[in-house]
């Protein structure tokens, strides 16, 4: 990360205030205004001996629930600003007002994501030409190929489960293959081979170390002596960091003569900007592709892995979602859906949403203000202030969610959605920098769903506790199903909203 960018990212487009210069200045000051924090702030440390640096969402969650719509933890000299209620986040979403900012931990990713679509800062002109030109690989066209690969992938792990002595899976794993393998192959046409070893691919492992360790550095910045010890975390992942590179050029190297894929990585090597002519540099699709790799699928693999948990521990869900694929799918266990079909199992589309609602695998995005602005109409924020949209408070918010922590797919009935607020639900972020790859997401999930679940019956372990596993997402830790093969009856009546549209 470049000096000049952080400093830009920092300031907006305002004044940087004195305070960011003052050695003992507050990072993030919000011109000193106080919000409700965890009691027993130390001096000079602040909070942190409340909080837990492993687990640092799950710890502001547990931490934040009682202290309202908008709160602060303070690291050493950084403050982080919390926001949990449903109106403030519709203010902070309006893009007339608001922003997306890199809040410290994000901006030391920069060292591994650059100015690729995830960690470009808004200006860049890379996250312009990026967007531009990768866009059309998530239009309808392109997702009818992405189809036919997720109908592959989904069909090499039910292989590999027929093929398990036990039918007792560990699902977190299993969706980790298979994300992986579905958006490597459906962005950069390369197999990482998930399905033909035990473990998942080691690239996964390596990148998720390296880029914890860039995130956990991150909140280090504000702390006496935070740098040496990032340096020093910094050193310590640099095999993984250099494993991931090597990778990535791999990738490229076996694609750079060839012309013929129109994939994501076909479109970064060959195509220019419509309009002026532009390409991506080398360095930049090697920002970009680590970028599709991480963000494409632990996110997905965590949406899969909490669907299919709050599946096998609701059995009158799981009984309404297995009618719908016995209606549309039929009574044969391997039938595979078309694509037109994946828009059909609008009961499974709400099992998801309602699991993101619970469980958003990425649980928070940054806002700051474009002007100088009042949020809420009594806090001040200068362009240089900032504040993390908490999903898991908000998708709870009680102003909103009648009985949020209950499990109910059907809050997203469409006449459920009409009645709820704008912006009271957003797992893939929200305005200019939302999520690109949300259809690819939802379609592989629904897709996957469907097939599991027409195939399988699924049984949780009786004594398991959901344990949310922080990884860079978030995913359900240690979460075994067994399966038993069902056998699919057709001709049921399906649940009585089949023909609804979808959520959003
Ligand atoms: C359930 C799965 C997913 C969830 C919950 C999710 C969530 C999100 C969220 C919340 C953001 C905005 C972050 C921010 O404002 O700071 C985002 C951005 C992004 N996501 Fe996803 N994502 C998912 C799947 C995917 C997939 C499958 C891909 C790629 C194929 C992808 C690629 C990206 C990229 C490149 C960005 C940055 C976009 C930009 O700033 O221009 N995501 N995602």
């Amino acid at each position: 990360m470049t000096g000049k960018q952080n400093t830009r990212e920092q300031a907006g487009s305002g004044p940087l205030p004195r305070t960011l210069f003052r050695g003992f200045g507050i990072h993030n000051s919000w011109s000193g205004q106080k919000f409700p924090h965890p009691g027993r702030r130390r001096p000079i440390i602040g909070d942190v001996q409340v909080s837990d640096p492993r687990n640092p969402i799950l710890s502001i969650l547990r931490l934040g629930a009682e202290l309202g719509g908008i709160y602060e933890l303070k690291v050493f000299r950084q403050k982080f600003v919390f926001v949990a209620s449903a109106d403030l986040t519709a203010e902070l979403c309006d893009e007339t007002r608001f922003c997306k900012t890199l809040p410290p931990a994000i901006g030391a990713l920069r060292e591994y994501g650059g100015d690729g679509l995830f960690t470009a800062y808004n200006d860049e002109p890379n996250w312009q030409l990026a967007h531009d030109l990768l866009m059309p690989a998530f239009a309808r066209a392109s997702m009818q190929r992405y189809h036919d690969i997720m109908l592959t992938t989904s069909q090499e792990l039910i292989d590999y489960w027929d093929r398990l002595p036990e039918q007792r899976v560990d699902i977190t794993r299993d969706m980790t293959k298979l994300a992986m393998e579905t958006l490597s192959r459906a962005a950069f046409s390369h197999d990482f081979g998930s399905f033909t070893s035990e473990r998942p691919h080691p690239f996964v492992g390596a990148m998720v170390r390296a880029l914890e360790t860039g995130r956990r550095r991150g909140g280090l910045r504000a702390a006496p002596g935070g740098k040496l010890l990032g340096n020093y975390l910094t050193r310590r992942i640099a095999d993984d960091h250099d494993y991931a590179n090597a990778l990535i050029d791999e990738l490229v190297a076996e694609r750079i003569e060839d012309t013929s894929q129109h994939d994501l990585l076909g479109i970064m090597l060959n195509v220019r900007h419509p309009e002026s002519g532009e390409r991506l540099t080398p360095l930049n699709i090697r920002y970009q592709i680590l970028t599709f790799l991480v963000a494409g699928h632990e996110t997905t693999a965590g949406a899969l892995s909490f669907a299919l948990y709050f599946l096998s521990e609701n059995p009158d869900c799981l009984a309404l979602a297995q009618q719908e694929t016995d209606e549309i799918l039929g009574d044969d266990p391997d039938a595979e859906p078309t694509y037109e079909q994946v828009a059909k199992f609008r009961y499974i589309r709400r099992c998801l949403d309602e699991s993101l609602r619970l469980w958003p695998t990425v649980p928070a995005f940054s806002r700051r203000p474009v002007s100088d602005t009042v949020l809420g109409g009594r806090y001040p924020m200068r362009t240089s202030d900032w504040a993390l949209i908490m999903l898991g408070q908000v998708h709870r918010d009680p102003a909103v969610w009648e009985d949020p922590e209950t499990f109910d797919p059907d809050r997203f009935l469409p006449d459920e959605i009409k009645k709820r607020p704008a912006h009271s639900y957003k797992p893939f972020g929200t305005g200019m920098r939302a999520c690109i790859g949300r259809q690819f997401a939802l379609h592989e999930s629904v897709l996957v769903l469907a097939r599991l679940i027409h195939r399988y019956d699924l049984t949780p372990d009786p004594d398991y506790v959901l344990r949310v596993h922080e990884r860079l997402t978030m995913v359900p830790g240690k979460l075994h199903l067994t399966l038993t093969h069902r056998v699919p009856g057709a001709g049921r009546r399906p649940p009585a909203d089949h023909d609804a549209p979808p959520a959003e």
